[in-house]
């Protein structure tokens, strides 16, 4: 693994536990919390500790991993349903990425597949797992980030929405990877970073994970983001996704529907960054993607600082659907799909190796 694919390192294995990057209080304050169950990563992963699809997934394959080295001193018959509910609240952290169900369905599969091993070496091989899965992770980012990457003509300035970065996986990135894959080629490219309230992380993580790497950055309110089209000063947006229906609808951070419509009506590009594991041909369309609802006190202010009158109603839905019809290509690790839909996307799971 290369040095720059690890500089931001989200998640990391030290002295038998989890490190992860407290992604709340960045870029203030950089720092890791340590996690040692199941249930601290299930919190860590609800209460936002760590966030975006490909991360949560991992980290709820550590989060197993440190359950079943946690328990290895049971019983058998403790050691299983003490996996199985780790499973069940890794499973009830967050409802949208579809990874975090990838990711526990795979543990569960290299689980099950032990049948005879000792507590102690199922642990090992859990680790193992979500060591490799890790990895994994960031080559995946680097085949998407290169495919991605030739769809970036030099020069060009590239909306990007929510934080889909090193940040949001094990390294590299989605979206920000193609990002810093298209300027590892030479390219000169410019990110306009939309703030992405109420969470803030456009502002927070992605102009914060730019700005390490000095790729030049410029935050906007989301708000602004037809403006600056309507001026010509966007050339592509490039986001990521939490999932993908069968029929290529995708769901990402609230508001990106709102910039997928204002691209299309700017003949603007529309890019999904898009691992095969964020693709669920369980669900048929977009419709069907459970859409997590958070708490209205993210909408009433932030943080400490609450600016809506007190009593005042509030919505808060964190993810939006935006129709497959625009979107121009999803970029997988397997190369670009231009205008998904159920077929192209069913081809590319039937081509699979
Ligand atoms: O609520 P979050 O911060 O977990 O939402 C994250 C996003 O919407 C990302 O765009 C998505 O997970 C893709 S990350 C590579």
């Amino acid at each position: 693994m290369s040095v720059t694919a690890r500089k931001v390192e989200t998640l990391r294995w030290r002295d038998g536990k989890l490190d992860m990057i407290d992604q709340r209080v960045l870029p203030a304050v950089f720092e890791y919390l340590s996690y040692d169950s199941a249930a601290g990563v299930a919190e860590g992963i609800r209460s936002m500790v760590v966030r975006g699809a490909p991360a949560i997934g991992v980290a709820a394959a550590y989060g197993l991993a440190l359950e079943a080295s946690r328990l290895q001193g049971s019983s058998e018959n403790e050691f299983r349903q003490g996996l199985e509910t780790g499973i069940e609240l890794l499973a009830a952290s967050r409802p949208t990425a579809v990874n975090l169900f990838w990711a526990l369905n795979r543990v569960r599969r290299v689980w099950s597949g032990l049948s005879g091993l000792g507590n102690a070496a199922v642990a090992v091989r859990l680790l193992d797992e979500a060591h490799e899965m890790l990895a994994e992770d960031i080559r995946i980012n680097r085949a998407m980030g290169a495919f991605g990457a030739s769809l970036l003509p030099d020069g060009a300035r590239v909306l990007t929405h929510c934080n889909a970065g090193a940040l949001a996986t094990a390294g590299w990135g989605t979206a920000l990877g193609v990002f810093r894959s298209a300027v590892e080629a030479g390219k000169k490219i410019s990110v306009i970073a939309d703030e992405t309230r109420p969470f803030l992380q456009g502002a927070r993580l992605t102009a914060w994970e730019m700005v390490q790497e000095n790729i030049p950055v410029t935050l906007i309110t989301d708000n602004m983001a037809g403006f600056m089209m309507s001026r010509g000063e966007i050339d592509a947006v490039m986001v990521g996704t939490d999932r993908v229906a069968a029929n290529g609808d995708v769901a990402n951070k609230i508001g990106t529907y709102m910039v997928a419509v204002l691209a299309k009506r700017h003949s603007i590009p529309f890019y999904v960054a898009c691992p095969l594991s964020t693709i669920d041909l369980t669900v048929p369309d977009g419709s069907a993607i459970p859409i997590e609802e958070r708490a209205p006190e993210e909408v009433l202010g932030f943080r400490e600082n609450q600016w809506a009158a007190q009593g005042v109603s509030v919505r808060n839905p964190a993810f939006d659907v935006t129709p497959a019809e625009l979107v121009t290509a999803l970029i997988t690790e397997r190369g670009i799909i231009y205008n998904p839909s159920s077929e192209s996307l069913s081809a590319l799971f039937r081509s699979e190796p």
